[in-house]
Order: structure tokens, then sequence, then C-alpha cells
């Protein structure tokens, strides 16, 4: 069966590989990120590391796909597991569902086998829980300061928003839910003290906060009728939430982003709110503080056309800085929208209306012409030294511009604001390019494989290809010395057994969600052995391996033979010792 879980075994291995081959690679690829054809293959910039050049290939004829850097790779499956950090059951069932495929995993489903579906229960309850609160008489307050804000019923549904209240309701309702004290306490939701048990929000308006796969791992909790220090209390990490994931509206926002081809980041979720009402819909939010660059990334794989609209005041500024560097880190180069007077979008629309955002949105300026704002701030050009200091530190930003007209423009400008020349400019910017020193490129010395390494990995390369290979090294009854790549052997066996053939993008599928075992596969399946086998090369390969599991065996005699105090037994340890050699090599 494929897979190791109790889901996974309801599907069957015919059912997969049927799913498997009802798509193209190519075109489910596609869907993620733009592929270019060149000769039979197509590439595109790998989504898994911070890639600037197309280093990813997908294969149709073997219906994988490689990047040769970061080394990722497998088959269609492999790509959505990775892209979407889900499951290999969730990736089976996506691609089932776009081709219509019944899958028949019945109820079993919602009693998932991981460790983590209890938090999971537990925030969803508790999102349910507050939700229900704000319907209550003595949510009425709350209701009233949402609705001041503008947020109607149908926001609130949608967003999930809720109320918690001081004591332990919700504590009593997870206990009568089945849950433990220690997994309630370690979900984040509820505390206790000497008193016990306790909810740690405590009248507060609740914003669920989803991962990307739209369930509810945090909450922001917010102030409404008190002056409490903090406005927004959120919840601490926990198995399923951890703050530098966290991109708020980030399962919501794919289908309008994939419309409009644009993502616009914020600070605060309720910036994302207040857009949505207005039919803004692209836009997530990086909860106020620095982003991650696994939180770039995650911007990346939506759209690498994005917009920066964060606050407009000086924390506003920072954070844009920031982040521009932590995306241009994973080749994003963002557009910048900064707001007049201070105000955060939600406020821009309060005061200048959506037709004026709007405008805005549909002039982002460049990175540089923001940072030549952000750097002459502060600076009084006709201080020489402060010149000096905005020239230089522009300069600085030019080595993200390719575009040789823009970068053109910015000398031109620079020189008109500062009535430095041209030239001089010219001349500070080739100083530092020859000052610059060239690393260079980091070769991995590629590890040597010892001769048993080679003959296992050479065994198993042509088993990925040949069914006579299999059969061959089956009937040997060869060990293979590495308890992974011994796996290997086994599923490529059983699979053959199965099939009665083999091919390298069904049997990946057939792997599930093995992961090692995939990854190994896609090592071996690329290691630069000639396509064509001779029998003299395998039957070698066995050889060697022989060999080592003799010695291995002789040593095993030997120390044997050492302890054993009478001789007769020596002699018969020595006699066996002749034998293996003469039956193995
Ligand atoms: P802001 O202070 O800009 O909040 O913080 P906001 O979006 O304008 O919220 P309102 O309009 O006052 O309700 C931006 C983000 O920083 C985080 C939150 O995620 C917020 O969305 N933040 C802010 C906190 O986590 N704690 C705080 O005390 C404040
Ligand atoms: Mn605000």
């Amino acid at each position: 069966m494929i897979g190791s879980s109790d889901i996974m075994s309801r599907i069957s291995d015919e059912k997969i590989l049927e799913i498997r081959n009802s798509v193209n690679i190519v075109d489910i690829v596609s869907e993620y990120l733009p592929l270019v054809q060149k000769g039979k293959n197509y590439f595109g910039v790998c989504p898994f590391h911070d890639d600037h050049n197309p280093s990813m290939s997908v294969t149709q004829d073997k219906q994988m796909f490689k990047c040769f850097v970061c080394g990722v790779g497998g088959n269609v499956f492999t790509f959505l597991m990775e892209y979407e950090h889900i499951s290999f059951l969730e990736a089976v069932k996506k691609i089932a569902d776009k081709v219509n495929i019944q899958l028949d995993i019945g109820p079993i489903t919602k009693k998932s086998v991981s460790h983590l579906s209890k938090y999971y229960e537990m925030y969803d309850l508790s999102m349910k829980y507050y939700q229900n609160n704000l319907k209550t008489a003595s949510g009425k307050d709350a209701l009233k300061y949402l609705q001041d804000r503008g947020i109607n019923e149908e926001i609130i549904k949608e967003f999930g928003i809720g109320i918690s209240y001081k004591g332990d309701k919700l504590y009593k309702m997870l206990k009568a839910s089945k849950h433990d004290d220690k997994g309630i306490e370690e979900s984040g939701l509820c505390n206790y003290n000497d008193k016990g048990y306790y909810d740690v929000f405590s009248n507060r308006i609740m914003f669920p906060l989803f991962d990307i796969d739209g369930k509810v791992v945090a909450f922001s909790g917010r102030i409404y009728n008190t002056t409490d220090s903090s406005k927004y209390v959120n919840s601490k990490e926990s198995p399923i939430f951890k703050k530098g994931q966290m991109i708020y509206n980030y399962h919501r926002v794919r289908e309008f982003v994939r419309k409009s081809g644009q993502v616009i980041v914020v600070e605060g979720f309720m910036d994302v709110i207040a857009l949505y009402k207005v039919g803004i819909n692209n836009v997530v939010a990086t909860m106020g503080t620095a982003i991650t660059s696994e939180q770039a990334r995650l911007i990346k794989r939506l759209s690498t056309d994005v917009i920066l609209m964060f606050d407009g005041d000086n924390a506003g500024n920072k954070a844009t800085v920031s982040c521009a560097e932590e995306l241009q880190k994973v080749g994003i180069t963002p557009k910048i929208i900064r707001l007049e007077d201070k105000l955060d979008p939600d406020d821009y629309i309060n005061k200048y209306g959506i037709e004026r955002l709007k405008e805005h949105i549909e002039n982002p300026i460049s990175l540089i012409d923001y940072k030549m704002i952000i750097y002459k701030e502060n600076k009084n050009l006709q201080n020489s030294v402060d010149v000096s200091n905005y020239i230089n530190e522009v300069i600085k930003e030019l080595k993200f511009v390719n575009d040789k007209i823009v970068r053109d423009l910015v000398l031109q400008k620079l020189s008109n604001e500062t009535g430095v020349s041209l030239n001089t400019i010219s001349s500070i910017i080739k100083k530092e390019e020859t000052n610059k020193i060239i690393k260079p490129e980091l070769i991995k010395p590629s590890k040597k494989m010892n001769r048993y390494e080679k003959a296992y990995k050479g065994l198993l390369f042509y088993m990925l290809r040949y069914k006579e290979v299999i059969r061959i090294v089956d009937d040997s009854n060869v060990f293979i010395p590495n308890r992974e790549h011994r796996l290997l052997a086994c599923e490529i066996t059983s699979f053959y057994e199965k099939y009665e053939n083999i091919n390298i993008a069904d049997f990946t599928a057939f792997l599930g969600d093995k992961k090692e075992l995939v990854e190994i596969v896609n090592q071996i399946f690329d290691l630069p052995l000639p396509e064509e086998y001779i029998n003299e090369e395998i039957d070698d390969y066995i050889k060697v391996l022989n060999e080592y599991t003799v010695n291995l065996e002789q040593k095993r005699l030997e120390e044997l033979m050492k302890e054993s105090k009478s001789d007769i037994d020596k002699a018969d340890i020595a006699k066996k010792i002749i034998e293996l050699k003469k039956e193995w090599i």
C-alpha cells in the first residue's frame, strides 16, 4: 500500500497512479509559476529557494520536476506538497478534484492521524465559541465598535470575528470536548494560576489568524472598551503557529491575486479588512513585525508583482525599507505606495475615500524612487556632507537596479537635485565597482563515493530504469549496506511485483509521503551514469556488494574465533570462513 497512514491505505495504488496519469505535470506547475519551453523540457524560476534564474526543469516525458540548484524534485504530487505545504494525501486529493476523479475516502479524513489535529480542533472550536459570543446580548458593545468601524455582519462572518470574555468558559468548553489540560495549555488558549485554569483572551475582539491552508491556528485580540496598554494581544507560538510564517489573509487571497496578478502587502490586518470591504481583495498583512525570509518567500509564491502599502508614519517607512530588503533577497523588487498624513490604509480610506486610494494603487512608485525620497528626508541638500551621504546612499541602491534606463534616470535626477555633475557621480560608481571583491562561485566538491556506495547507487540507478535489472538484483539476494537505499530497493521491487514495470513518475507517486525516499530517488535518478547498462557492470556491482557482506561476516566470525576456547570450535569457524568466501566471491 502507498504511504504509511491509515487514510492513505484507503486509496488504492491504482487510483493514485490513475490520478497522476490524468494530468500533465507541465500544466500543473504552470499554474504556479511561468514556464518557458527549451527543447524538450520546460524551465522556471525555482520557488523553493532564493532563485533568480530559471533553475527548475520540468520534464514532460518523465513527468518529473527538478531544481538543479537546490536539488528539490519529484513528481506532480511532490511539487504540490512542497509548494502548498500539504500532505501527500492532500496533494492527491487536489489533483483528483481538478480532474473530477472521485476519491472515496469517507469520514476517515476527519479522524486525521496527525498529532496536530487536536490543536486545530481546539482552535476551530474556539473560533466558533468567540463568534457565537458576539451574537449574545453581552456582545453588543463589541458589535457596535465593529459597526462603527464599518465592519458589517457579512465581513464579521467572512473573517470569523468574535469576542472573548473574562473567565474560564472556553476552558470548560474545551474540556467538555474531551481535550486534556496539557493540550489545552500547549495550545495557548488557556493558562493556569493558583486559582486554576483561565482563558488567556479576555474581553477582546477576536480575529482568527489562518494558516496558508485556511485553518485557524492563532488569534489576535483587540481592545475595544478599555484602555489596556496593549492594543492587540496575539496567541503565543504553539505546535501549529509560528509567528515567522504567518501572513494574514494568505489563504483567502490566492484566487484574487491570480486574477489581478498583483499582491498588495499592508502592515495591519485591520487594513486588509478595510480594503476587502471596498472590494480590494488581493491584500495580505505582515502583522506589524519585520518579515522573515520565510514570509518573503511566501509572498513571492503569490506573485512577483508586489506592492508595499505600509502606514505613512516613520515606523511604516522603516518597515517598508526592511520588508523591501527581505523581498529583494528572494529576488523581488516591490513597488511602493506612500500614504500622506502618516495615515494607514484604513484611516486613509476614511479620510480621503476609496477613489483616491485607488489612484495610489494604480500609481505605485519604484523602490529606488521611494528610497530617494526617504534618504532625502532629514537631510539638508544645502549642506555638502549631507549631499555626499545622500549620493552615496542612492548609489548603493543602484546595484539592485538592472534596467539601464532607470539607472540613467536616477543618476540624472541625483545630479539635478544636488548640483553635483554627472561625471563625478559616475566616477564614484566606477570606484565602487572596482572596489567590489568578486566572490568566487562556491562550488560544492562532490563527495567522493566509495566503491560500495558506487555499487549500490549504480544498481538503484538502473533498477529505476530497467525491469530486467530489478529482476537480476532480486535474484542475486544482494545486501545493500545502507538502510534507506536498502528500503528503496525493496520499494522498487514491490512496485515491480505489482505493475511488472518501472516508471519513475509512477514510482515516486507510489512512494507517497515517504519524503526521504523520494529525495534519494531524485539523487539517484540524476547520477551521471550512462543511460544504457551492460550486464557485466551490473554483475560487478553485485560482486562488490557481496564482497562487503562477506567482509563483514568474516570479521564477525574472526571475532568469534578469537573468543572461542575450544580448538574444535575454532577449526569449525575457520572452515565457515573459507566456505563463505567460496560461495560469494
Ligand atoms: P497598527 O497599530 O498599525 O494596527 O499595527 P492597525 O492595523 O492600525 O489596527 P487598528 O486600526 O488600530 O485597529 C499593525 C499590526 O501590528 C500588530 C497587529 O498585527 C496589527 O495588525 N500589532 C499592533 C500587535 O501585534 N500588537 C499591538 O499592540 C499593535
Ligand atoms: Mn488602523
